[in-house]
């Protein structure tokens, strides 16, 4: 397998290195059985998180991989930087590039920005998270929960439900799965599902086709407030129209569906508060994997050589 040197979307892997960097995941996940939960893999080398936007679990959840891998971890806050007193992304990373960085994981408000980053240094780039466009790590955890859960990814159902069109996780996680062999339905508000003749994704009304659709999983998106001018919806009716109710749990439960969702969770919105709390409700066993996933992202790219 060639040398990979960043990981921008899904689309650029080969079959080869998903399913490379979703066995190796495996073996990683078994470091946290440890009582020593490290490695040395990537001793002596050097791990930036660069966030332009908010994370609570993808910024921790790749630093505690860089950790566990032995690597020096260095985190770039927004807040406190010359960002604030108007310095260009190029600036902040011919500065940051000369304190020599191994792999530079970045996440940005506008789609795009980690690949301008990526063609302009040696370091590893690793998108986590750009615009409505992409989030590789997000589908690879995702990826790994579901085989975990099942064994296998190939013919398991998920409908992915909610604002389809602003999410870069519905993007990279519905190419992920279907990649594996899985299917993919989507469900949401009208104006926020693109036409399956564009996805060829087949879209489903609501929740009563849902459940006749019999899915393995369903995959509630955040609401993102953020990227939407103005609501689009009240609380309470997003939740009675594509939340996970506590009559919708029953049937969900009855029909031994999984509940997954990227985080933050809205409670009340996209899951009552018992659906955290649901037997299958797959929510914190992604933020774990999360973490072997991205391990092992780091462990599969390889930075350019300084001349
Ligand atoms: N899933 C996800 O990207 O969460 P954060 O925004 O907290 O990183």
């Amino acid at each position: 397998m060639k040398p990979r040197k960043d990981l921008l979307t899904i689309e650029s892997l080969s079959d080869e290195e998903i399913h490379t960097i979703l066995d190796s995941a495996v073996a990683m996940k078994e470091i946290f059985t440890k009582s020593v939960k490290k490695v040395p893999t990537l001793r002596g080398k050097s791990v930036l998180t660069l966030f332009y936007e908010p994370s609570t679990r993808t910024r921790s959840s790749f630093e505690v991989a860089a950790h566990r891998l032995s690597a020096d971890v260095t985190t770039f806050t927004l807040s406190t930087s010359s960002v604030v007193k108007g310095e260009s992304v190029h600036d902040t990373i011919d500065t940051l590039m000369s304190m020599k960085m191994d792999y530079i994981i970045v996440r940005h408000k506008n789609s795009g920005i980690p690949a301008v980053i990526a063609r302009h240094c040696h370091a590893s780039v690793i998108n986590a998270g750009d615009g409505a466009h992409a989030h590789p790590s997000q589908a690879f955890l995702d990826a790994f929960t579901i085989r975990e859960k099942y064994g296998e990814v190939v013919n398991k159902r998920v409908v992915v439900i909610g604002d389809i069109l602003h999410s870069r996780v519905a993007r990279s996680t519905s190419v992920i799965l279907r990649r594996l062999g899985a299917q993919v339905a989507y469900m949401g508000p009208g104006s926020l599902v693109p036409p399956s003749s564009h996805t060829g994704i087949p879209r489903l009304r609501d929740w009563d086709e849902i459940f006749a659709w019999k899915p393995d999983v369903i995959y509630l998106l955040r609401v993102q407030n953020e990227r939407i001018e103005s609501p689009f919806f009240p609380v309470a009716d997003y939740h009675h129209a594509y939340g996970v109710t506590e009559e919708r749990l029953r049937r969900i439960d009855a029909q031994d569906i999984s509940i997954m969702h990227p985080g933050p969770v809205n409670r009340g919105v996209e899951l009552c508060d018992a659906a955290m709390d649901y037997r299958n409700c797959l929510v914190c066993n992604q933020v774990e994997n999360g973490i072997a996933a991205r391990m092992s992202i780091l462990y599969h790219l390889t930075p350019a050589t300084l001349s």
